[in-house]
């Protein structure tokens, strides 16, 4: 057994909707690694990221998800975030009446079962918006609402860094930045792997965000399998030639 195992993903199936979509896939990820997940539109990557967060849509048929040494595949989406899960999500909801710093504040508490001392809480998300380039005044915004489409990404990767996951998802957080907010999302990230020595699984279709970061895997999902696992050479890869040459392997 691997000490350093944080996630392993054994033959997992998911139904959607009653459809197949996982249809089973294996992944391992160690503590502290950073893994890079491709494939075409529609393959199951969001799929595979909600699955892995226990969202209830997303129905696990066959396999086991196992996090820390523990079998977390019948656990519920707030035990398994207790448990060190996050995931920043492609389309983030607008919640109205619900301001983002309250929002944070909530999950932490959910999370660590203590209360927050609230100047330090304060303090925290200060520095934190600050590394993210973001107005204080966001914080009594409410949750997403009206943000832009790059500031809900901002908000996201805001909670990342406050709530210290041991492993992040982060579905298509560069898709609709702009230059500097790349950079600024990905300053954000690093960060979050600097201070916590946290795992990643990037989804991605470009490759802007992982430039200032160091990939230590690369897998490529096609049909609800993981078809082809490498190092970083497989996102140059799949820039320079797209995934044709793997979607033949799919039946
Ligand atoms: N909540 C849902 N309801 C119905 N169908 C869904 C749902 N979630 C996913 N699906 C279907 O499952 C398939 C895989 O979707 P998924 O979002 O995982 O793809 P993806 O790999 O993330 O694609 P993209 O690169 O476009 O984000 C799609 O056919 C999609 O329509
Ligand atoms: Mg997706």
């Amino acid at each position: 057994m691997n000490t350093h195992e944080l996630l392993k993903i054994e033959n997992l199936s998911v139904n959607v909707s009653e459809k197949e979509i996982l249809k089973g896939l294996n992944l391992e990820v160690n503590e502290g690694e950073v893994h890079v997940l491709l494939g075409p539109n529609g393959a199951g990557k969001s799929t595979l990221g909600n699955a892995i967060m226990g969202n209830p849509s997303y129905e696990i048929t066959d396999g086991k998800i196992f996090f820390n040494q523990k079998d977390i595949t019948d656990f519920s989406a707030d035990k398994r975030a207790a448990e060190g899960l996050f995931m920043s999500f492609q389309n983030p909801i607008e919640v109205p009446g619900i301001r983002l710093g309250t929002f944070i504040r909530n999950a932490i508490s959910a999370q660590t079962k203590k209360p927050i001392k609230l100047l330090a809480y304060k303090k925290k998300l200060e520095e934190a918006m600050k590394i993210l380039g973001m107005d204080n005044n966001f914080a009594d915004r409410d949750l997403n609402v009206g943000f832009s489409g790059g500031e809900k990404k901002k908000a996201e990767i805001l909670q990342l860094l406050m709530l210290s996951p041991k492993l992040a998802i982060l579905d298509e957080t560069d898709s609709g930045l702009d230059v500097d907010a790349v950079r600024t999302v990905s300053k954000g990230v690093k960060e979050y792997q600097k201070r916590e020595n946290g795992a990643l699984i990037i989804i991605t279709h470009s490759t802007r965000i992982l430039e200032s970061l160091k990939i230590d895997k690369a897998h490529i999902l096609i049909g609800g399998r993981i078809v082809k696992s490498g190092g970083p050479e497989l996102v140059e890869e799949i820039n320079n030639e797209g995934f044709e040459k793997y979607e033949q392997v799919v039946v």
